[in-house]
């Protein structure tokens, strides 16, 4: 079989067609107690989950929910490290807390690896990315990303109010990934969508959900067979080429890493960048501070990551078991909050408070564990240019208008419109 044959048959089945798994029922609405009923999707969760984590950290560290057909949220950073440490007994055939579950049999190696990857399959799924993504790697990007942020501050053109989110923060890493893929710079606003469906569409119908994932399995379908008739110097041509245990990689391993790159790479460091000017928008104390010292950027970007960090990721509980006096059963979902492990005043002096000189720091932003970010030298570069253009030509901005900002909702927590006025 011709080799693009082969991605197109094996992509009808990643992309699940006819998926198998388990689907629950979609349960929407208010939440009355966050301890028995707890939701990420809810519109509170999203404006400030803070307050929310802090209570449940207090009075029940370890909430339960019904819905999404069950699962748990530990909120203490302690609970929080344990279970990303236990490949064991919690597995990460699905890192997204959605009413679908796959099916069992799809673990070791998930439908995006490595993340979707357990041992010891994902050792090797992970080592075959590392290279790309060294500090060395990562500084051969920060010129054009450099460039990038300049030229988006030029196109403001003396506007008085600009959206932070929409027209700075969401570019920089969308272009920076689709380089490293070798995707068409102009197809950036595809990826928005792309994003949008798999971290936010998860209380869509299951059917709808797997129409609109098609349409990223297409997009990338066509980037492998463009890669594979004009082969080039870009992680798609390496992934098409790459070999595990003396064979290429299966086409559905290739489009998984793909999916998976282009969607852990934007939807993040978006976040990260937007989340860190809403705060300097609304503390001039630190804005004006970090304008006039640039070489605290470092420490206070990862203070940044650490107060307002944009990942949360799911297990699967893999038995039944009790644990921590939770009587978890196989199938429940770990809501795995690094934002809540990182506000916890039992690991962190003066938590709840952004510190942007904080020496030690040893933040959960992120993960723990084996999955820890692959991409995080990428991630910093890129925030820390993106924050150090905007300040040294945006020394004095603040929130135009408080009430429209918003936030994403669901597992990746970030400003997605965040109007400032400039000067
Ligand atoms: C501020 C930005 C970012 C944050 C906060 C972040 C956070 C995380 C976290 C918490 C995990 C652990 C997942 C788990 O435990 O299940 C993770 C994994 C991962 N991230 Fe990031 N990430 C960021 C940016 C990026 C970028 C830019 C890339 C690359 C394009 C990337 C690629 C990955 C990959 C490939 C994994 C899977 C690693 C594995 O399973 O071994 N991330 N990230």
């Amino acid at each position: 079989m011709a080799v693009d044959e082969r991605f197109a048959r094996d992509f009808r089945e990643a992309r699940g067609d006819e998926p198998e798994g388990t689907r629950n029922e979609i349960v929407t609405g208010p939440v009355a107690d966050w301890a028995t009923d707890f939701s990420h999707t809810e519109p509170e969760w999203a404006a400030d989950p803070y307050p929310i984590q802090d209570d449940l950290r207090q009075r029940c560290p370890i909430a339960h929910t019904p819905r999404f057909g069950g699962g748990w949220l530990p909120t203490r950073y302690a609970d929080v490290a344990a279970i990303a440490y236990d490949t064991e007994r919690f597995s990460s055939r699905s890192i997204i807390m959605s009413n679908f579950r796959p099916p069992r049999d799809v673990a070791p190696i998930g439908g995006s690896p490595p993340i979707s990857s357990d041992p010891p399959f994902h050792h090797d799924a992970r080592k075959l990315l590392l290279p790309a993504f060294t500090k060395k790697a990562v500084a051969r990007q920060e010129p054009a990303t450099r460039a990038l942020c300049h030229s988006l501050i030029d196109a403001f053109d003396g506007q008085g109010v600009v959206d932070a989110a929409r027209d700075y923060a969401q570019h920089i890493p969308m272009r920076v990934i689709a380089g490293m893929l070798g995707f068409p710079p102009a197809d950036g606003p595809q990826f928005r969508q792309f994003v949008e469906n798999t971290l936010e569409g998860i209380n869509l119908p299951p059917d709808e959900r797997i129409t609109r994932m098609s349409a990223l399995f297409d997009y990338l379908l066509a980037q492998i067979h463009d890669h594979i008739d004009n082969p080039r110097e870009d992680l798609t041509t390496f992934l098409i080429n790459a070999e595990l245990y003396g064979r290429k990689l299966e086409p559905s391993h290739v489009a998984g890493t793909m999916a998976l790159l282009l969607i852990a790479g934007i939807d993040t460091t978006w976040s990260a960048i937007g989340a860190s000017l809403w705060h300097l928008a609304r503390v001039p104390a630190d804005r004006e501070r970090l304008a006039a010292e640039p070489a605290l950027l470092p420490t206070a970007l990862e203070e940044f990551l650490r107060a307002y960090a944009p990942v949360t990721m799911a297990r699967l509980v893999k038995q039944d078991m009790q644990w921590h006096g939770a009587d978890m059963k196989a199938d429940d979902w770990i809501l795995l909050s690094f934002p809540a492990a990182n506000r916890d005043p039992a690991q962190f002096e003066r938590a709840a408070e952004v510190v942007i000189d904080r020496q030690v720091n040893r933040h959960a932003a992120f993960g723990l564990g084996i999955h820890r970010c692959v991409g995080s030298h990428l991630a910093r570069m890129e925030l820390r240019v993106a924050l150090d253009v905007w300040l040294s030509r945006i020394p004095a901005f603040t929130l135009a208008d408080p009430s429209m900002v918003t936030w994403s909702t669901g597992q990746i927590r970030g400003p997605r419109t965040l109007p400032l006025r400039l000067g």
